[in-house]
């Protein structure tokens, strides 16, 4: 069987995990390929709020298998607590959770080094979400990282040393002030690798290798967004990840012909959470709103997000680079109430008006042009089908079709897995 994968197409926080949680019925093994506990994603079900940062988005239902992938860096103390959740919950995660050996350690001085680094930044500072990501992957491609499989060596608490040491004089070169408790941290740390170690590690690319062979169905779980991948992103502003439809194939060990479908996920606006260029962004009492309404607060820092209206060309972009075949539009409730709705669909940029993703997208580069759809003012929250829909809604989303040829199969109209709408 292909292998299906699921993906942000935006900066993030479009909704990914509802969605997994809502498609996994339908999957024997739900995987997650890339990112680490940067990523928060948010599932609500029977009046309960639950977000996960590690752990797949299929671990709430009894016959998924979820798996950790090569891809994924994992801190081990956010892991644990992750998994205490779930214990307070009684989710049996012993016999559905699977990790691979080739997936990256986060260590302690990982995270101070992300510190460090965005410190010494100044106003440049990316945004981090301070988990250690950057500096983990900078370990993994440096070739210097430790992996899930390495702390089943008898010598790997000195391969720690030497890495944490060496973190430490690198933390000394930023000449910043961060103040830390290193040892505290150590011994939260290898309290919390003992629990990892409870769970089975596998050698994940052969697990699914398998599985694709006797017929199990896969879906791919991306973290993130298209618009923060590490190639394809607004770099520097980026995560250190390929967030888009190839990191699946190097995180997991999935081969290009054995991808299906693609599932794009998007917010019916925009949103961006830490620094970087946003064209359609909104500092006017609309991106108020949307904030308000829509609670656009990041799930994993608490941090607010930043608003504005759908950018088409960036979501074009987004659907090019992934392959995306079907797709799927999330908070289609917060637009109810708008007199007017906009959305980009093309750029003023240095002169010329272009409709694709180009080079620089600052402000003093590229002006968002508009176009102007009429609001709709009922409250969506409590619709279970598409007749339901108000006609400005249709009209919106038939544009966003026709425009990026690729149909839209689900809306959904609440953070339950109950206000999801099938088209
Ligand atoms: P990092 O991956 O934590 O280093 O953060 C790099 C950039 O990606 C920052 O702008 C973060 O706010 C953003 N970012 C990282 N993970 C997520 C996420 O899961 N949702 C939204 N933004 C994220």
């Amino acid at each position: 069987m292909a292998v299906d994968l699921l993906l942000g197409l935006q900066w993030g926080d479009e909704g990914k995990g509802k969605i997994v949680d809502v498609l996994t019925s339908k999957y024997n093994i739900i995987a997650r390929f890339q990112g680490g506990p940067n990523a928060g994603h948010t599932l609500v079900f029977n009046g309960k709020k639950h977000v996960l940062h590690t752990i797949p988005s299929g671990i709430f239902h009894d016959n998924a298998t979820n798996l950790v992938g090569n891809g994924v860096v994992i801190d081990p103390v956010i892991f644990k607590g992750e998994l205490d959740k779930l214990e307070e919950q009684h989710i049996d995660y012993r016999k559905s959770l699977l990790i691979s050996r080739k997936a990256h350690i986060i260590l302690p001085t990982h995270r101070l080094l992300d510190a460090a680094s965005e410190a010494s930044k100044g106003k440049a500072k990316i945004g981090s979400t301070l988990k250690g990501i950057g500096p983990t992957y900078m370990d993994k491609t440096g070739r210097n990282g430790i992996r899930v499989g390495d702390l089943e060596l008898r010598d790997w608490k000195e391969r720690y040393r030497a890495l944490a040491d060496k973190h430490e004089s690198m933390i000394a070169y930023y000449n910043v002030d961060i103040e830390y408790n290193l040892p505290e941290l150590e011994a939260e740390f290898f309290k919390a690798v003992e629990v990892l170690k409870s769970i089975p590690f596998i050698d994940s690319e052969e697990y699914i290798y398998q599985a694709q062979k006797s017929g199990k169905t896969i879906l791919a779980e991306g973290a993130q967004g298209s618009l923060l991948d590490i190639d394809f992103g607004t770099y520097p502003y980026v995560t250190s990840s390929n967030t888009t439809a190839a990191g699946a194939c190097t995180g997991l060990g999935v081969s290009p012909n054995n991808i299906g479908d693609v599932f794009g996920i998007f917010k019916a606006y925009t949103t961006r959470v830490g620094s970087g260029p946003f064209p359609t962004e909104l500092f006017d009492e609309n991106g108020a709103t949307m904030s308000r309404v829509g609670h656009e607060f990041g799930a994993t820092t608490g941090r607010p997000r930043r608003c504005g209206w759908l950018d088409l060309v960036a979501l074009k972009y987004a659907c090019q680079v992934n392959g995306v075949t079907q797709l799927m539009m999330m908070k289609g409730d917060v637009l109810s109430g708008f007199k007017t709705l906009k959305v980009c669909t093309a750029y003023n940029y240095k002169g010329d008006i272009i409709e694709h993703l180009p080079y620089n997208i600052e402000p003093e580069n590229v002006q968002p042009i508009y176009t102007e759809f009429k609001g709709w003012n009922e409250d969506l929250t409590a619709m279970t089908e598409a007749s339901e829909l108000p006609k400005p809604l249709n009209d919106y989303i038939d544009f966003l079709e026709k425009e990026l040829e690729i149909p839209i199969t689900i809306v959904s109209v609440g953070p339950d897995r109950k206000q999801t709408i099938f088209r």
